[in-house]
C-alpha cells in the first residue's frame, strides 16, 4: 500500500476542526501533527482527531521531518508568516483564504514556493465543490450562451465584538477578505480579470468593512454585481446570466448542492442536485493529495497564478473603499 500523505495543521480554531473532520475521511491522508500556541489545546485536538503528534509551537510542527503538507488555519494576517515558515522548511502548504492580505505578500509566498519547488495552494474549496464543476459544465456546453452578467452575494450577521477575527483589524477583519472573496472568486473563475473595479463600503469603528458592494466591468462588456456583509444574513446566492439562459447557484452558492437552469424566459427548466462528501473540504484535500502523489507543485484547477489574480482584484477593491491593514501603512 502506498505511503499516506502526512498532514499537519497550524492554528486549531473553528475551521481547523471542520477541516480535520474531512481529512480523516481521506484514504490517502493521515493527520500526523497539529500545532497550537497552547500545548493543552493541541493535546485535546490531537486526541479528538487521532493525530500522531501534538505541538505547543507552530515552529516545531514546521520542523517535523515526517510532515509532508501543512494546512494553515490561522487568521488572515498570519497566513504570510506561517506559510513562509513552512515553505522555508520545505513543507508543501495549503493556506486558508485569503492567501495573504495583499498582492505583495502573495507574490512573495509564490516566489518562495516556486524557488524551492514546493507545493502551494490557497484553500478556496469552492473550486473543488461538485456544484461548481456542474456550473462550469453547463457553461461549457453552451446551456446559457455567453455570460453577460453575474450577481452574487455573501452575508451573515456576525458578533460585533471588536476583538473578534471579523472585526479586529489586526487579525485582518472585514467582510471583503473573509467572505467577499467568494463572489470575487466566482467572477474571476467565470469571467477572468475585470478592466474596471468600483466599490463602496460601510466601515466599522475598528476601521474594517462590515458591508462591501462591488461592481466589475469586463473588456467584453460583461458585468458583475457583488456584495459581502457581516451585518446581516443575505441570500448568499449566485446568478449567472447568459445570452440564452441563467444559472442559479442556490444558498450557499460557494458550496452549493443545488443548481437551477433557466432557459427561454421560463421557470427553472432543470434543477440539479449535486452532493458532496463530508463538510465540503474533502475534494480540496484530495486535490492536494493527488498533486503531492504525482509530484506536482501547483494544482491545475487552482494554481498560485489564480490566487495572484484574486488578491490583485481584492487590492483594487481595498483601494476603492480605503481599507488598509496596519502592516500596509
Ligand atoms: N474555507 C472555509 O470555509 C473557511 C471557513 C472559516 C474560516 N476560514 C479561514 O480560516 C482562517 C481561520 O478562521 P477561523 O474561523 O477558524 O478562526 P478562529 O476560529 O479564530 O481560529 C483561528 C486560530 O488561529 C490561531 N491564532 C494564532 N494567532 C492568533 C491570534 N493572534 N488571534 C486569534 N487566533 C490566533 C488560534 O489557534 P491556536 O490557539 O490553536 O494557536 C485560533 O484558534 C481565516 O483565514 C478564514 O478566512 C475558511
Amino acid at each position: 500500500m502506498p505511503k499516506k500523505i502526512n498532514w499537519g495543521i497550524i492554528g486549531l480554531g473553528s475551521i481547523a476542526n471542520t477541516f480535520a473532520r474531512d481529512l480523516v475521511r481521506s484514504d490517502k491522508a493521515k493527520l500526523y501533527g497539529v500545532a497550537s500556541r497552547d500545548p493543552e489545546k493541541a493535546q485535546k485536538f490531537g486526541k479528538k482527531y487521532k493525530s500522531v503528534k501534538n505541538y505547543g509551537s507552530y515552529e516545531k510542527l514546521a520542523k517535523d521531518p515526517e510532515i509532508d503538507v501543512v494546512y494553515i488555519a490561522t487568521p488572515h494576517t498570519l497566513h504570510f508568516e506561517n506559510t513562509m515558515m513552512c515553505l522555508q522548511e520545505g513543507k508543501a502548504v495549503l493556506c486558508e483564504k485569503p492567501m495573504g492580505i495583499n498582492s505583495k505578500e502573495v507574490e512573495t509566498m509564490i516566489e518562495e514556493a516556486r524557488s524551492r519547488n514546493v507545493f502551494l495552494m490557497e484553500a478556496i474549496w469552492t473550486r473543488f465543490i461538485p456544484g461548481t464543476e456542474k456550473v462550469l459544465e453547463l457553461i461549457r456546453n453552451n446551456q446559457i450562451g455567453d455570460i453577460i452578467s453575474i450577481r452574487a452575494d455573501f452575508g451573515f450577521k456576525a458578533d460585533t465584538n471588536p476583538e473578534s477575527r471579523l472585526y479586529n483589524k489586526k487579525l485582518g477583519g472585514g467582510s471583503l477578505l473573509d467572505i467577499g472573496i467568494y463572489p470575487l472568486y466566482l467572477s474571476l473563475l467565470l469571467l477572468g480579470t475585470p478592466v474596471q473595479v468600483k466599490a463602496v463600503a460601510r466601515m466599522t469603528k475598528t476601521k474594517v468593512d462590515s458591508y462591501c458592494a462591488m461592481l466589475l466591468d469586463y473588456a467584453n462588456g460583461a458585468k458583475a454585481v457583488l456584495e459581502s456583509t457581516v451585518e446581516a444574513r443575505t441570500p448568499t446566492e449566485a446568478f449567472i446570466y447568459g445570452t440564452k439562459g441563467t444559472v442559479k447557484m442556490h444558498f450557499p452558492f460557494h458550496h452549493t448542492k443545488r443548481i437551477s437552469l433557466f432557459q427561454n424566459n421560463k421557470q427553472a427548466s432543470k434543477v440539479y442536485h449535486v452532493k458532496y462528501k463530508g463538510n465540503g473540504y474533502y475534494n480540496e484535500i484530495e486535490e492536494v493529495n493527488n498533486c503531492l502523489i504525482s509530484g506536482k507543485t501547483e494544482s491545475d484547477k487552482l494554481p498560485p497564478s489564480v490566487s495572484m489574480d484574486l488578491i490583485r482584484m481584492i487590492d483594487r477593491v481595498k483601494q476603492e473603499i480605503g481599507l488598509r491593514y496596519d502592516t500596509e501603512r
